[in-house]
């Protein structure tokens, strides 16, 4: 009997072809993300399970899923699978590290530029009609990346990435990371000294519990008068509400790629700031950077569905030991 396999995001026909040929797959087509309730009847009996951000792999449905053998994520980060239940049940959780890093990290800079530089506040000025004179001398002025103090909090693959693309940029750097950590042209420093000192505060760690809300009420109202924040990681890791704050009485800008709720609700405060770069959670989104996750998650998926230790593990303690 063919094993069967749960594919709980709709991906391209060509994509998935080749994996019918194998398992016998149920695949979720609907734009909106899969109800937990039809995952978890789907998951009754299968062996497999390919998933991204969307979905969330609670502990409940990892209970019922009896059968499961492997989750595969098209993603690098996991804080949306319970990944201490899925070890507890000896699952190996596969995700898609490093293929990601540059996309992410030239996002990163982007929304530095966008949000100092005022682009899309620029754009939106334009559209709505009020370019009325030629150029002039104080319009939309913003701030320089080479006159800059950015901060890097989490100098992981895609924080030392950015790091990198700063250091062109001629910007003056700080960096706070979990372990103990050197690089060159960057300043270690505690997290209280990075809010205070830096005119950019960019986001790069996972999210866990420990970085939960690391931008805190208390380090956003640290940061200096016309700082940014930006955060291409996960939207828990801000106080949104204290950003909102900050946000409305002009003192901080931002620039922003994922939020606590995703997709953003239609009448989310943010949405009416005009000192906010907000993007769809895109860090990752170029045509080569997708192959890769999605070639790297489907090789996850098939190790696993074989019994054989994942390639990319975010488990490696029952990685090994599948089957
Ligand atoms: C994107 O946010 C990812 O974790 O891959």
């Amino acid at each position: 009997m063919t094993s069967k396999c749960v594919i709980s995001l709709d991906l391209p026909e060509d994509i998935v072809a080749p994996l019918s040929d194998q398992f016998d797959l149920l695949t979720w087509s609907g734009r909106e993300a899969m109800p937990e309730v039809t995952l978890q009847e789907w998951l009754a009996d299968a062996e497999g399970l390919l998933c991204a951000l969307s979905t969330p792999i609670t502990a409940s449905v990892i209970a019922g899923a009896e059968q499961l053998k492997v989750i595969s994520t098209i993603s690098v980060g996991v804080d949306h699978i319970d990944l201490a239940a899925a070890t507890a049940a000896g699952i190996p959780v596969g995700h898609t590290p490093d293929v990601l890093v540059d996309s992410t990290a030239d996002l990163a800079v982007g929304l530095m530029i966008a949000a100092t530089r005022r682009i899309a506040e620029a754009d939106r000025w334009i559209r709505t009609g009020q370019w009325s004179q030629g150029w002039q001398s104080d319009l939309l002025l913003g701030t320089d990346l080479s006159q800059a103090t950015v901060g890097i909090v989490g100098l992981g693959p895609i924080g030392e990435a950015t790091v990198k693309r700063l250091r062109g940029f001629g910007a003056t750097i700080l960096g706070w990371n979990r372990t103990p950590k050197s690089l060159e042209g960057v300043e270690m420093v505690d997290l209280e000294d990075l809010f205070r000192r830096c005119d950019i505060v960019s986001l790069h760690t996972a999210l866990t519990p420990d970085t939960l809300q690391i931008a805190s009420r208390k380090r956003l109202a640290s940061m200096r008068a016309g700082a940014t924040l930006i955060n291409t990681g996960r939207g828990a890791l801000v106080d949104e509400a204290a950003l909102i704050e900050e946000l409305s009485t002009g003192r901080l800008r931002a620039g922003l790629d994922v939020f606590e709720t995703e997709p953003l609700p239609a009448d989310h405060p943010l949405l009416s700031l005009d000192n906010a770069v907000l993007l769809p959670h895109v860090g990752s989104a170029t045509f080569s950077t997708r192959m890769a996750m999605v070639t790297r998650a489907l090789d996850n998926l098939r190790a696993g569905m074989s019994g054989q230790p994942l390639p990319f593990c975010a488990n490696p303690e029952v990685c090994g030991f599948n089957g």
